[in-house]
């Protein structure tokens, strides 16, 4: 899914309706934790830096369509007074109405209007749509960076754009997608995902979209007692979810089958309610006492959580191990908090979600060393569960995100690859909205794994062995490529196939080891200068393709893209023009059309490579169904290879 990027906004002065999710703890007055409000600035400073006046909304707390004093806006519009001090920033007493109205008409270029809680009527939680007209009269065009709200459907989230035509997505938003697209997509192995909380049943849809490619199941907080109770065990006075009793049975069942270890506390925090914390006992899981109820996970559980969380590549956790907001309950969650840090530093990636953990990590001190720290708890969830976003929807474009890879082939070396990646990452690679994938040799691939995730850039193996282990000697196999960092890989490339003499049947081994292991694949295709010649461009490069996706059902758009690779236009400095390349890729996507559909088709990249260039990438790119390019020669250069991913759209 793509969504219009506040990067490709020229706002031209016009007033921006800008929705932020400043839903920030404050008390007497003062706020407790800002992050929120420094999550966004990128978004305001980039507006207000080309001059447009910005009007920004958002809700804050649970006011339930009530003017409730503790929950305005003043402080947040103070806190941004504080921080953007070259700025005029000024505050509505309400969100709609006249007044309103007349402030925001008379802002003057890079002056802010932030607005009093929208939830201070009930028509925005309603999605009224007549609230939303009120709304959209403040602004001309409306940006979405409130990520924490963005599985909400409400009057300032989707009625706004939708009267607006639509809108951009903002910095955070853009971020909080990308690393949460990647995880599902490809997350690195072994992959443990920590689920916490009171309720199975807000976590199930979880459960199911990510069991696939799971590794680790932890199940902490109230939670773990609706499995023990699924298991027949005593629960005593702890909180379990009857009706979600089978549903646990299930997941159990699930989690066996497909060989993912679900790990439950061994030892839990018992106490005979929550205000005796200095009564708490420590119980085996199968022992725990009729008369008390468990708060929180003991100290065994702690070791096997942490063990394991050590052994791990990716970790997301989201929800808390036991009763955090009371001590001493709180120890199972704020060691976890530090285990994630641990874990970052031993090289895994580490995700956060979730209220209670987010601020968990905060108070840790830990929250600056993790890969990300989500801000967006139900968000995130819903992300997780493989949904889009609701809020997002109106934003969404058509179209195909752009694909640029560089094929270093058999050159580079570690020196380089250090320098080159830096220079990506300065030049930064990843504005201009495309997935950027480095095919770099094998041996080199892990050392580069910590850079390229810095970079936000992809990694990809030049080859693949179908095998998954044994006597092969010198090949490499989808889990170790994935296992050096890599979420790419190439089959077909016609130096394989002419040089070392793949066939056809090979290729299609090769896409399935990979893809079936969650890595994700270009097909190369393309001509000989003699096939070419004999008038057999089409008949070969269709046979290519047919030979390598017909029948299978486990590509998908966002685990294939197609590069055409005219073979005689490869490191020879011929290109072919762009009107050929236009027509070779529509031709492609009837032919994937005819095996996938015409929904599939739509959404697949197809890519060109063959002397592409910094000088011809624009053109050669031109075409509606040119999504992108693979890039031999002019990719060994950070400064050329940038140059073509600038022209990528
Ligand atoms: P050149 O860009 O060097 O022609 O190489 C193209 C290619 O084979 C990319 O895979």
């Amino acid at each position: 899914m793509q969504y219009p990027s506040i990067r490709d906004l020229k706002t031209g002065g016009k007033r921006i309706f800008l929705r932020a999710d400043l839903n920030v703890p404050i008390e007497d007055g003062k706020i407790l934790d800002d992050t929120r409000i420094r999550s966004v600035l990128r978004t305001i400073r980039y507006l207000i830096e080309q001059g447009s006046p910005v009007v920004l909304a958002s809700h804050l707390g649970r006011p339930k369509g009530k003017i409730v004093p503790a929950y305005s806006m003043k402080p947040v519009a103070e806190k941004l007074k504080e921080i953007l001090t070259e700025t005029r920033i000024l505050f509505a007493r309400d969100c709609i109405g006249k007044r309103v109205e007349a402030m925001a008409a008379g802002l003057k270029p890079g002056e802010i209007l932030v607005l009093e809680n929208l939830r201070f009527h009930k028509e925005e939680t309603a999605n009224d749509p007549e609230f939303s007209r009120k709304l959209a009269i403040l602004g001309d065009i409306y940006v979405n960076d409130a990520f924490g709200t963005s599985h909400r459907e409400h009057a300032s989230m989707v009625g706004v754009p939708a009267i607006l035509g639509g809108g951009y997505v903002g910095f955070l938003v853009e971020k909080e997608l990308r690393v949460f697209g990647e995880l599902i997509r490809h997350p690195r192995k072994p992959y443990t995902v920590i689920l916490g909380g009171v309720k199975v049943s807000d976590k199930v849809a979880v459960i199911e979209n990510v069991l696939p490619k799971l590794d680790n199941l932890i199940v902490g907080g109230a939670m773990a007692f609706t499995f023990f109770k699924a298991m027949g065990l005593e629960t005593g006075k702890s909180i379990v979810e009857e009706d979600t009793v089978q549903t646990a049975k299930d997941i159990i069942k699930a989690a066996e089958a497909r060989g993912v270890n679900l790990i439950l506390p061994l030892d839990i925090v018992c106490a005979p309610d929550r205000n005796s914390g200095d009564e708490a006992i420590v119980r085996r899981f199968d022992d725990l006492p009729a008369d008390m109820a468990g708060f929180d996970i003991g100290p065994e559980s702690i070791e096997l959580f942490h063990r394991t969380m050590m052994e791990s590549r990716t970790i997301i956790w989201n929800g808390p191990m036991g009763l955090f907001e009371i001590s001493p309950f709180d120890i199972g969650t704020r060691q976890l908090a530090a285990f994630m840090a641990d874990a970052t530093t031993y090289g895994a990636s580490a995700v956060v979600g979730g209220g209670d953990s987010m601020r968990a990590v905060r108070e840790a001190g830990v929250a600056e060393q993790l890969t990300h720290v989500s801000t967006g708890g139900g968000a995130s969830l819903k992300l997780l569960q493989g949904e889009e976003l609701p809020a997002l929807e109106h934003l969404r474009i058509e179209g195909v995100k752009p694909f640029i890879g560089a094929n270093w082939k058999m050159n580079g070396s570690m020196e380089l690859g250090i320098e080159y990646i830096t220079a990506l990452d300065e030049g930064n690679v990843n504005y201009f909205g495309a997935d950027v994938v480095l095919f770099a040799p094998f041996t080199l691939l892990a050392a580069f794994a910590p850079l390229t995730e810095k970079a936000g850039i992809y990694l990809g193996a030049q080859d693949i062995f179908w095998e998954e282990k044994g006597a092969f000697t010198g090949e490499i196999s989808a889990a170790m490529l994935a296992e050096a960092g890599c979420t790419w890989f190439l089959a077909g490339h016609s130096e394989r196939r002419h040089l070392i003499g793949e066939t056809d049947e090979i290729v299609r081994k090769k896409l399935i080891a990979g893809v079936t292991s969650g890595l994700s694949c270009v097909l190369c295709v393309g001509e000989l200068l003699d096939e070419r010649e004999a008038g057999k461009t089409e008949e070969v490069v269709r046979g290519q393709i047919e030979a390598a996706l017909k029948g299978l059902d486990i590509v998908t758009p966002y685990n294939l893209v197609v590069a055409y690779e005219p073979v005689w236009a490869i490191g020879t400095g011929k290109t072919a023009t762009p009107q050929e390349v236009q027509s070779m890729h529509a031709l492609i996507r009837k032919w994937v059309a005819g095996i996938f559909g015409d929904d599939f088709a739509g959404e697949v990249g197809i890519i060109y490579g063959g002397s592409v260039k910094p000088s011809n990438a624009e053109e050669v790119m031109s075409g509606n169904d040119v999504n992108g390019a693979l890039v031999g020669g002019a990719s060994l250069k950070a400064d050329s290879f940038i140059e073509i991913v600038a022209e990528c759209r």
